[in-house]
């Protein structure tokens, strides 16, 4: 295993750069996702590193040594790309055996080898089966196989489970986190999904228009979110806009959609207009009159299972969600009115645009 540096990336198609600027290190055995809307250059990252894409300026470094312009096949990077990419007219073990070959492995070397990197992903014997043999799951796992094959020291995985139904994705998510921490790889993840992203990364870098908005733990990015964007982005948040009143030593009072709220900390100068980031599940439905809450009337409700979520709009009309569990919201009926207090604590405030 490795560790990659980024320094000062940028990948550029034409006149629009797809990486701006980009830095980054990515320590040993860290599994790091990639996270951000469609066009923000993950994809294009992942293939900078892999060495399938040229880079405009800027370098990337496994440990000591500068590989950006050293050709795929010697980098020992592995690949797991969104479509599998499974040769249909090879079996199971000549789609593993692929990258031995182009690394030109002797021979003698190769079963072996190869039935090692399919017992690695539960698939021991399934070498002489053929792709149209085998479920979507166990296709990406033959990809996985084929990646890990050649003992790559790192691992990259572009969208690896976007082709799986949700039930499957959640199962071959641990999966790959169990392979990646038992064999101690350095991976780097591309998902869409957020709680994919969240459930198994040590870190993850939010990207937005080919450079980092913000990266951190799963926690610090989910909890602290450093701009609306990546706020809005990892996870559902509220946003209300409000006016902060003098600090009193201890908490910030915000005026905010008919009530204030007492914003643990200095958020915000005396008068300064600002935006309260509020996480649907940051909210409880109260009777309790003495705390401070919104009024709010419920719109609709969707019954998840384990929650409900419920959409209510606030007297000037600003529209807020809420996540209730299970029975605490189950006495409130569509358009009736009830009352939203909310923990402080989980409150995010950034100056207003
Ligand atoms: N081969 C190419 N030629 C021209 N432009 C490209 C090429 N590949 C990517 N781009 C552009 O570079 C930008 C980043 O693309 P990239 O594929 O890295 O995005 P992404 O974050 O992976 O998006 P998605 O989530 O949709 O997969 C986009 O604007 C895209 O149109
Ligand atoms: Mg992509």
């Amino acid at each position: 295993m490795s560790a990659i540096r980024i320094d000062d990336l940028t990948c550029a198609f034409g006149d629009a750069r797809a990486v701006d600027g980009l830095s980054v290190t990515i320590e040993r055995g860290e599994l790091f996702t990639l996270l951000g809307p469609s066009g923000c250059g993950k994809t294009t990252l992942l293939r900078s590193i892999a060495g399938f894409n040229d880079v405009a300026s800027g370098s990337i470094w496994l440990d000591d040594q500068r590989i950006d312009s050293l050709p795929a096949h010697r980098r020992n990077i592995g690949m797991v790309f969104q479509n599998y990419a499974i040769f249909p007219n090879l079996n199971v073990a000549d789609n593993v055996a692929y990258g031995l070959r182009a690394r030109r492995v002797p021979g003698e070397q190769i079963a072996a080898r190869v039935e090692k990197a399919l017992q690695r992903v539960r698939l021991p014997g399934y070498g002489s089966r053929w792709p149209h043999q085998m479920s979507g799951g166990q296709l990406q796992r033959v990809a996985i196989a084929r990646a890990l094959v050649i003992e790559p020291s790192v691992l990259l995985f572009d969208e690896p489970l976007s082709n799986l139904d949700a039930q499957l994705r959640r199962e071959m998510r641990v999966e790959i986190r169990q392979i990646q921490q038992s064999l101690g790889l350095t991976a780097v993840y591309v998902t869409h999904d957020q709680e994919e992203a969240l459930a198994i990364s040590d870190r993850i870098a939010v990207l937005r228009g080919g450079r980092i908005e913000q990266m951190g733990t799963p926690q610090e990015i989910y909890r602290t979110p450093r701009t609306p964007f990546v706020a809005g982005f990892l996870g559902d948040s509220n946003m209300l806009s409000g006016v902060a009143g003098d600090f009193d030593g201890a908490a910030t009072p915000v005026r905010t959609c008919g009530t204030t709220i007492a914003v643990p900390g200095k958020v915000a100068e005396s008068g300064a207009r600002v935006l309260l980031s509020i996480r649907p599940e940051a909210l409880r439905v109260t009777e309790d009159s003495r705390v401070p809450s919104l009024a709010a009337r419920l719109v609709l409700r969707e019954f998840l299972g384990e929650i409900q979520r419920l959409h209510a709009v606030l007297p000037d009309g600003t529209p807020i969600r809420v996540s209730a569990l299970g029975a605490a919201a189950i006495a409130v009926s569509e358009g009736s009115s009830f009352g939203l207090s909310c923990d402080p604590s989980q409150i995010v405030v950034f100056a207003a645009p």
